[in-house]
């Protein structure tokens, strides 16, 4: 936690005047306290099958969905920018779901094949791969249902299996986003049995059951078929004190990095979370809050790129090590 001034050693006007450190640029940039890097910065990007596909997303003006060969182009972009990883989603339409969302242990998956592209031709970056069913399952959730039930435990077989096949596959870092208990130690034990002691885990460990997903289900091919809501696995945008309890359990299980999700709206849980565990902290600038700075600046209601850039410093600011964000090539052009 910062310092609290003391506000009884403090000088006091005329003699203080807080605008004289403002007054120039040189001076601003002297005290600024919070950097924004290039470094701190993981793009998130939408997978499409097929070949030289690059199909806009309609709800998110600039992203696309991108088949694997136009993944390895954005690859070479994030290399030349000096953006440190991507983080990969697939699209997958109603035919492609069943009911246990058995696409997501294939290895040959759209998944599995955009990372070992991105691997043959940019090895040096980092690649991070969502693990949920939600992509692949014909009800839209993250894990197993029945009888309108989701199921944890057997859920959570379910994403140790896809965990391994996405680490084969060469990605470097899990990132389980399911929010199923007890799945980090269990993904943890199953790398470790596989040989993958060495990739990494970064648990969406605070994630919120939020209205800000919409434009993202609609880029994997989820909107329409989702049936109800996630607030029997996802957290209730009521609490905060949960939030480091889900963490506390993510790191214990053998999370090396935490996330909190969405961004924006839970600044005072990235914080709270930075300063209790000290541990590295990441926060998802979710689709919603993308679509939100993108539709505005479209209207000219907002200066979009001033906008995203300030979005992203206060993530800094609230304590995050770094950002998963539509934004992250955008961002870096101008870093
Ligand atoms: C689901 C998942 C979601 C996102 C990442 N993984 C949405 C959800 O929980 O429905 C959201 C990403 C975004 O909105 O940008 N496993």
């Amino acid at each position: 936690m910062n310092k609290r001034p003391q506000h009884s050693s403090l000088a006091s006007f005329p003699a203080l005047r807080m605008r004289r450190l403002r007054r120039t640029d040189w001076s601003r940039r002297l005290v600024a306290q919070t950097r924004l890097s290039v470094d701190d910065l993981i793009w998130a990007i939408i997978l499409k099958d097929g070949q030289n596909v690059k199909e806009p997303v309609a709800s998110m003006p600039g992203v696309y969905r991108l088949s694997p060969d136009e993944t390895v182009k954005a690859a070479e972009e994030a290399r030349a920018l000096g953006i440190p990883a991507l983080a990969l989603f697939p699209y997958t339409d109603a035919e492609g779901r069943t009911p246990g969302g058995e696409e997501a242990l294939n290895p040959d998956n759209v998944m599995c094949r955009a990372a070992r592209a991105i691997k043959q031709q940019v090895p040096e970056i980092g690649l991070m791969a969502d693990v949920a069913l939600d992509p692949y399952t014909d009800h839209g959730h993250d894990g197993l249902m029945k009888d309108g039930e989701i199921l944890n435990d057997e859920t959570v077989e379910i994403l140790v299996k896809q965990s391994v096949v996405q680490a084969e596959a060469g990605f470097d870092i899990i990132a389980p986003s399911d929010m199923m208990d007890g799945r980090v130690g269990a993904i943890r034990k199953g790398l470790d049995e596989a040989g993958h002691s060495h990739v990494q885990i970064m648990a969406y460990a605070a994630k919120y059951a939020s209205a800000f997903y919409g434009p993202y289900r609609d880029a994997i091919g989820s909107s329409g078929v989702l049936k109800g809501d996630k607030r029997t696995y996802q957290m209730d945008p009521a609490n905060s004190d949960e939030a480091l309890r889900e963490v506390a359990l993510d790191l214990a299980e053998g999370a090396d990095s935490v996330m909190v999700k969405p961004g924006l709206p839970y600044l005072d849980i990235v914080r709270r979370v930075k300063d209790e565990f000290g541990a590295p902290t990441f926060v998802f600038q979710v689709s919603g809050e993308y679509a939100q700075i993108k539709a505005a600046a479209q209207n000219g209601w907002l200066d979009g790129d001033k906008a995203m850039m300030e979005s992203l410093l206060a993530f800094k600011r609230a304590g995050a090590d770094g950002i998963i964000t539509y934004f992250a090539a955008d961002a870096a052009r101008k870093l």
